[in-house]
């Protein structure tokens, strides 16, 4: 794993990629941009206990103010991009959160989105570099999210090149979508990769691209409607914890995913 950086920083990112697994499980719950977010609007104030489960939340601003207790231990993954839905150019974002405010809400780590082959793609490339200037500053990791637009290939070709690109940027680790020939993703990125969930799937396929993408090199997911929007999140994020940190076929996760309660 690639890290740089003084204590500080070193601390934050074993707090998020666990040390012992080299591994880790991401709960992002970021989507209010997206607009669909059925599951997550509903049960958003009795997340906590799915929390629980996960080694780092990926979240917005607002959604860590009014949905995370303050005295959960847990590490944050800020968003601090924003200006765009889905209703409009998604790639036409820009830094919304300081970093002043960053270390005030006691992050672990803050990303953005960066779009390669967008519209606004340099803006979100020098988005990204904003963060990791002010990061390697103030000792925060940077998660380079490399978004797609609604038109782009998810092909090993494109993201092996927009997690590259992230990697040389400075980005301390990538967050791209699950592909064929993952391993043409993972093999040229320096940086530690952590796939997206996605859509949701039926709970089985989820798993198997969680295992695929592990065996492929990722080092976890960060995974969003594939758990809350599960009939059974808990279990789900159990099971993807056992796929990403002990090893589990798919088969044996999905018997913990059967096993989970149902709704949190
Ligand atoms: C989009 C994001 C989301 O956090 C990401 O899509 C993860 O959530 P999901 O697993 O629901 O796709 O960063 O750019």
């Amino acid at each position: 794993m690639v890290v740089v950086g003084d204590w500080g920083f070193q601390n934050r990112i074993h707090k998020i990629i666990k040390p012992k697994s080299g591994r880790c499980v991401m709960l992002a719950i970021d989507h209010g941009y997206f607009g669909n977010i059925p599951g997550q609007l509903k049960c958003f104030e009795d997340m906590t206990p799915l929390f629980e489960y996960a080694d780092a939340l990926m979240l917005t601003r607002g959604m860590l103010r009014n949905c995370v207790p303050t005295e959960l231990d847990i590490p944050i993954v800020l968003r601090v991009s924003a200006g765009s839905s889905m209703l409009k150019e998604l790639s036409n974002e820009e830094i919304n959160v300081s970093i002043e405010d960053a270390i005030r809400l006691n992050v672990s780590a803050v990303t953005c989105s960066i779009f390669i082959g967008g519209e606004y793609e340099k803006q979100t490339l020098m988005n990204l570099s904003k963060l990791v200037n002010e990061g390697n500053t103030y000792g925060i990791p940077t998660l380079a999210v490399t978004a797609v637009g609604r038109e782009m290939v998810r092909d090993a070709r494109y993201l092996g090149m927009a997690s590259r690109m992230a990697a040389e940027m400075g980005a301390t680790f990538v967050k791209t979508y699950y592909c064929e020939d993952f391993e043409e993703v993972t093999s040229i990125c320096p940086a530690p990769i952590v796939i997206a969930g996605g859509k949701k799937t039926p709970e089985r396929d989820a798993l198997q691209m969680a295992k695929n993408a592990i065996d492929a090199g990722a080092v976890g997911v960060d995974m969003g409607r594939n758990i809350f929007q599960s009939d059974k999140p808990i279990g789900m994020i159990q099971a993807v914890r056992a796929i990403v940190h002990k090893k589990a076929s798919v088969e044996e996760a999905f018997e913990i995913y059967k096993n989970g309660p149902v709704g949190l």
